[in-house]
């Protein structure tokens, strides 16, 4: 064959060769990692040939790299020890990859038949996967304000990154978040930061397709707040106790922790912190009209400072040391006047409220109340005013109250005794004596008017003799109003029996009855019996 047919026939091969090269090689192209080993397989079982030509390509020249033929393995130089070529199935083991090992290697087989083929695979051999690191555009960030740049970047060839917060891919939305990827890097740009972006902690994976690698967690503070500035208690009642244990705390959503000023009626106090108490608002002077109070929330990384909802209130002084001032005097019914009057030792009172015997007291004829209600005038005094009194002193934080216990000296206005008027001799008989009075009246009586030594209410007579018979008198002496009054009553003592009264009403009417009853049964069966007896007819 002729130079020229020869060339030709290269050609010819070529041309259906080349369409179907990868009948001995397969598809490409071969990825494998530096400094490790790498077998160029063929698609080839057992050919039948004279000669196999590996040859390697870098893009500048064309290196025949390894030849099989009946003379044995031929290896260029540059290859000995780092190559070998399977005699059998054609297949090229390349050693100890460097970076130079990438390129397009060749393989051309002369079989036995004297058909060529020829085929080409690209071998990329790839820097490890290595030093994978997410870098932050800014140390800490604001909410809202910052735009957070963090770079990905790695050591390694034919990259691919991808980005998770903790297990969760994150998908760019190509407005808030973006990313950027390029050969050793991936920039994830999160536009207005929130804090939840980036609590993660949130991951970089770099891979090819033989290596990966996940970068150390990457945690960045997004500061935040001061949100939800609120004051508790939210809401409390329009007087608060003077000296009592109140405060208000003031609370907010806040990274790094707010810091607290407390302002009243839109005035700043010098108090600073998360509580204001009482005792604080006190020192500062007293409330003595209902005023507003706020707090505002500062945060120093956001520089955000937000006031809470306000929180209005009046301090008043609680009642107490409550006293009743009433009549020293002794009292003494229709001739006493009393005046009752309630005081505080400290507070401010609002409504005063009077009892008598833990029931209102109300104005009567002889009862009035100052026009304040702190003192009550009773004039005269009568022996119903005896009792206790209550005065309740209230204002909106507390109720106190006094009580004061009066006396009422009265009576007695009439005496009463009471006991049989007749009673037979030698029977018993005792006569009570009655006086309404305060205090208890002292008792004597007398005999026919003459004063015996008896001086409790009762006179007593074990047994009655003739002699006993005559007048009683009760005198009721009450030595606090120095009254007297005095009862009589008739006694007579008769003979034995001579208060019998036989039988009773009751029973006389029933002997009457009983014989009405028996009569009239006798005349029934007389006339009974009588129509019995046959009469003869007439007829
Ligand atoms: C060459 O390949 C054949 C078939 O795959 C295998 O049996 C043989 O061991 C290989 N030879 C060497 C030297 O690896
Ligand atoms: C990142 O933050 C999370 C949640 O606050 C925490 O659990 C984790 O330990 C942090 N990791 C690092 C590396 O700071
Ligand atoms: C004040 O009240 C708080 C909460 O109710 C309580 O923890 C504290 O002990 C009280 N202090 C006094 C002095 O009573
Ligand atoms: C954040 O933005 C707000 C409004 O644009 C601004 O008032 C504030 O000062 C900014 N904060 C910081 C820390 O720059
Ligand atoms: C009332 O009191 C006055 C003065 O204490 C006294 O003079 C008068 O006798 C008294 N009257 C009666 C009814 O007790
Ligand atoms: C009753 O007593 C109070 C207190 O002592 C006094 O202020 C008031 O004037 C008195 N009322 C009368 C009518 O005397
Ligand atoms: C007492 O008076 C009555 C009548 O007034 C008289 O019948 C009686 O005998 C008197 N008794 C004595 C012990 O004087």
């Amino acid at each position: 064959m002729d130079p020229f047919s020869f060339k030709t026939f290269l050609l010819f091969v070529c041309l259906i060769g080349c369409g179907s090269a990868q009948d001995i090689l397969p598809e490409g192209p071969v990825d494998a990692v530096l400094s490790r080993d790498i077998v160029l397989t063929t698609l080839l079982t057992k050919p039948d040939y004279t000669a196999i030509f590996w040859s390697f390509n870098d893009g500048i020249e064309v290196t025949n790299v390894a030849t099989m033929s009946a003379a044995g393995l031929k290896l260029k130089p540059a290859y000995e020890g780092r190559v070998t070529l399977n005699a059998t199935n054609g297949f090229l083991t390349l050693k100890s990859l460097t970076s130079k090992d990438s390129g397009e290697y060749t393989i051309n087989i002369l079989f036995n038949d004297g058909n060529t083929r020829t085929a080409e695979i690209e071998l990329r051999v790839l820097k490890p996967v290595s030093g994978v690191i997410i870098k932050s555009n800014m140390p800490e960030a604001v909410e809202h304000n910052s735009t957070v740049i963090l770079t990905c970047s790695a050591q390694g060839s034919f990259l691919n990154f991808i980005w998770t917060n903790g297990s969760t891919l994150i998908v760019a939305d190509g407005k808030r978040l973006t990313v950027k990827d390029e050969e050793m890097t991936s920039t994830l740009t999160i536009a207005g930061v929130l804090r939840s972006d980036l609590i993660g902690p949130i991951f970089c994976t770099a891979a090819n397709n033989l290596e990966k690698e996940k970068s150390p967690a990457f945690n960045l503070t997004v500061h935040y707040g001061p949100d939800n500035v609120i004051i508790s208690p939210a809401s409390t009642p329009q007087f608060i106790r003077a000296g009592s244990n109140f405060s208000l705390a003031c609370s907010a959503l806040s990274s790094p922790p707010a810091t607290f000023s407390w302002f009243q009626n839109q005035k700043a106090m010098e108090v600073l912190g998360p509580v204001l108490s009482l005792g604080a608002i006190e020192k500062l002077g007293s409330v003595t009209k209902v005023e507003d109070f706020t707090c505002r929330a500062q945060n120093a990384k956001t520089l955000r400072n937000v006031p809470s909802p306000a929180v209005s209130f009046a301090v008043m002084d609680a009642i107490s040391g409550t006293k009743i001032t009433g009549p020293t005097v002794t009292l003494i019914a229709g001739n006493s006047t009393a005046n009752l009057s309630c005081q505080a030792m400290a507070g401010t009172v609002k409504t005063t409220t009077w009892l008598k015997d833990g029931k209102p007291l109300s104005t009567s004829s002889h009862l009035v109340f100052a026009a304040n209600m702190r003192s009550v005038i009773i004039n005269p005094l009568q022996k119903g005013d005896r009792g206790q009194y209550t005065c309740q002193l209230s204002n909106p934080v507390n109720t106190d109250q006094a009580s004061f216990k009066m006396e009422v000296n009265f009576g007695p206005e009439t005496a009463m005794v009471e006991g049989k008027e007749a009673v037979e001799v030698n029977e018993p008989i005792t006569l009570t004596c009655s006086a309404e009075s305060y205090p208890t009246a002292n008792f004597t009586w007398k005999f026919n008017g003459t004063v015996t030594d008896v001086k409790t209410d009762k006179y007593i007579i074990m047994e009655a003799k003739y002699k006993n018979t005559g007048t009683y008198t009760c005198e009721a002496h009450n030595t606090v109003t120095g009254k007297t009054a005095t009862g009589s009553h008739k006694l007579s003592v008769k003979e034995e029996g001579a208060l019998d009264e036989g039988l009773s009403d009751g029973a006389i009417a029933g002997i009457i009855i009983a014989v009405l009853v028996a009569l009239a049964a006798a005349i029934g069966l007389i006339i009974y019996c009588r129509q019995k007896v046959p009469v003869e007819s007439p007829y």
